[in-house]
């Protein structure tokens, strides 16, 4: 397809198509704007088997309501999570709540991390598994003690590289203004790998576990007094991030967190999905509807490109001619295949760029979608971009630097290219730096990062999941390439699968 290259510029030595994503989110703004226009024009002409009936390439934010601001509140765990640990009382806690939450993240294995010594425990003294329903002695003071029930979790001591373990917490009750949500199966990615390997992750403030999981679908399992509108067996899926005091968090943007001092379920200082239940206030739950039960456990890492998506097009309302037609995807983990199809659907010309040599699942779920797949052992970037028009949008999922840089120069005059992915690895020089940046400002081009999202963003990928599933019926899910029972197979949660992209772990 692509011409071969004679080299291969820049150290891909860690390109990881799995490596973690970072998303964000604007909620009240209209982005209806030349890209959604363009799209439509282009997938009719270009692409019909694309424009869905109903015009599958309608508004996409025009009708979701803006996000009312959330009230000031504290870094508090959810209810579940009060008395968790199993934890040696005589290990201190590796975070308090005067420690910065939110440590930087390096990439670079501890840097960053206060590794409180003699965190790690061997994964014997801790490998029985809880049974579900089980009870454990809860202390009461004068020496009395209770039996509370528990339920199974998947831990690691942050900071801890391979500290994976069962933990228990105890079963949660919903309060006023609640719901108990039954988790039914959660999705691992890059930054629970990195939280693994002990790169990252904070648990919650006093507590030295942090049980993992932020990309859960669940069902509601009861409803707390004062809540309405919702019925058991509901589906659902939690939003991760929660505001911490900065303006951008308290004028409801927490994904735009300005000071870091957020919290995220299963990754800064909130204990996740990795265990049976959870209480949840229902403004923070997106409906996921009963026949994208199969799919809904990508409605997070979607959100994150969602996000992405939107940033580009806030951007390029600059431009009052932006018509965008080719992209190029960096990476076919999880977010560049999510990414990849979230452009097509919108009638883009994709071009996705991972290491793999094709045939691979990605590249057969890639070409299934009406992209090509491009792999950087065979050609360059430069070699790729000879031989496509102007390229328009660039959205990096692929986790190495020098990648970027490259993408940098093959980006047209008045692109984007919107940064996701977590870099890591031995330091790299990109060259030539005048050269990028003398184009950059010659050709008005813009590189964002973006990371997280908000609910908008998980209200848009649900209406997506189920445009993919109309445009490519059972495309979307072959992106889940393993399946593993939580509290049996934990231990496996971070194997490499050899041609794998998306492991799920099925709790209930
Ligand atoms: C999650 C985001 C989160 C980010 C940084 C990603 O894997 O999808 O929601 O903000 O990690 O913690």
């Amino acid at each position: 397809m692509f011409a071969a290259a004679s080299t291969v510029a820049g150290d891909l030595a860690n390109f990881d198509p799995d490596a973690p994503m970072v998303p964000p989110d604007l909620d009240h703004i209209d982005i209806t704007g030349p890209l959604i226009q363009r799209s439509r024009a282009f997938a009719e002409r270009d692409a019909p088997d694309l424009a869905g009936p109903e015009g599958s390439l309608r508004r996409r934010s025009a009708r979701a309501p803006p996000i009312a601001p959330p009230a000031c509140s504290p870094p508090a765990t959810r209810p579940m999570t009060a008395t968790c640990c199993l934890a040696s009382p005589s290990l201190p806690p590796t975070s308090s709540p005067d420690a910065p939450r939110n440590p930087p993240r390096t990439g670079s294995r501890r840097r960053g991390h206060p590794v409180p010594s003699g965190a790690h425990r061997p994964l014997a003294a801790l490998a029985a598994p809880a049974s579900p329903g089980a009870s454990r002695p809860i202390a009461r003071s004068r020496g009395t003690s209770v039996s509370a029930p528990t339920m199974p979790a998947v831990a690691v001591h942050p900071g801890t590289p391979h500290s994976l373990h069962l933990t228990e917490l105890p079963r949660p009750e919903p309060g006023p203004g609640q719901v108990l949500v039954r988790v039914k199966r959660v999705g691992v990615c890059g930054t629970d790998r990195e939280i693994i390997e002990g790169d990252f992750g904070t648990p919650p403030p006093g507590e030295r576990e942090l049980v993992l999981g932020h990309e859960a679908l669940g069902e509601i399992a009861a409803v707390g007094p004062d809540v309405a509108g919702w019925t058991i067996g509901d589906l659902v899926v939690d939003t991760v991030r929660r505001p911490g005091p900065c303006a951008a968090c308290q004028s409801g943007q927490s994904d735009m967190c300005s000071d870091l001092e957020y919290t995220e379920y299963g990754i800064i200082g909130r204990h996740g999905y990795m265990t049976e239940l959870f209480v949840e206030e229902p403004d923070h739950l997106v409906r996921v509807p009963a026949d994208l039960e199969a799919v809904g456990i990508l409605t997070e890492p979607l959100s994150v490109v969602e996000k992405a998506l939107q940033q580009a097009n806030l951007i390029q309302r600059r431009i009052s001619t932006w018509n965008p037609k080719t992209a190029l995807v960096l990476g076919a983990g999880p977010i560049g295949l999510l990414g990849t199809l979230l452009l097509r659907s919108r009638g883009m010309d994709v071009v996705t760029v991972a290491r793999r040599s094709a045939p691979n699942a990605p590249s057969r779920l890639i070409a299934g979608a009406g992209a090509r797949y491009a792999s950087v052992r065979e050609t360059t970037l430069a070699d790729i971009a000879a031989e496509l028009p102007p390229i328009d949008l660039i959205f990096d999922a692929a986790g190495n630097a020098a990648l970027v840089f490259e993408a940098m120069r093959v980006l047209g005059n008045n692109g984007v290219i919107v940064l996701l992915s977590i870099t890591a690895g031995p330091e790299v020089e990109p060259a030539p730096l005048n050269l990028i940046v003398r184009e950059f400002v010659l050709g008005n081009k813009v590189a964002v990062g973006s990371v997280n999202s908000s609910k908008e963003h998980f209200e848009l990928a649900v209406d997506d999941l189920a445009l993919f599933e109309r445009l490519w019926p059972g495309l979307v899910g072959q992106a889940i390439t393993r399946r593993l029972n939580g509290f049996a197979d934990w231990r496996r949660i971070n194997d490499r699968e050899p041609d794998g992209i998306k492991t799920v772990i099925e709790v209930g």
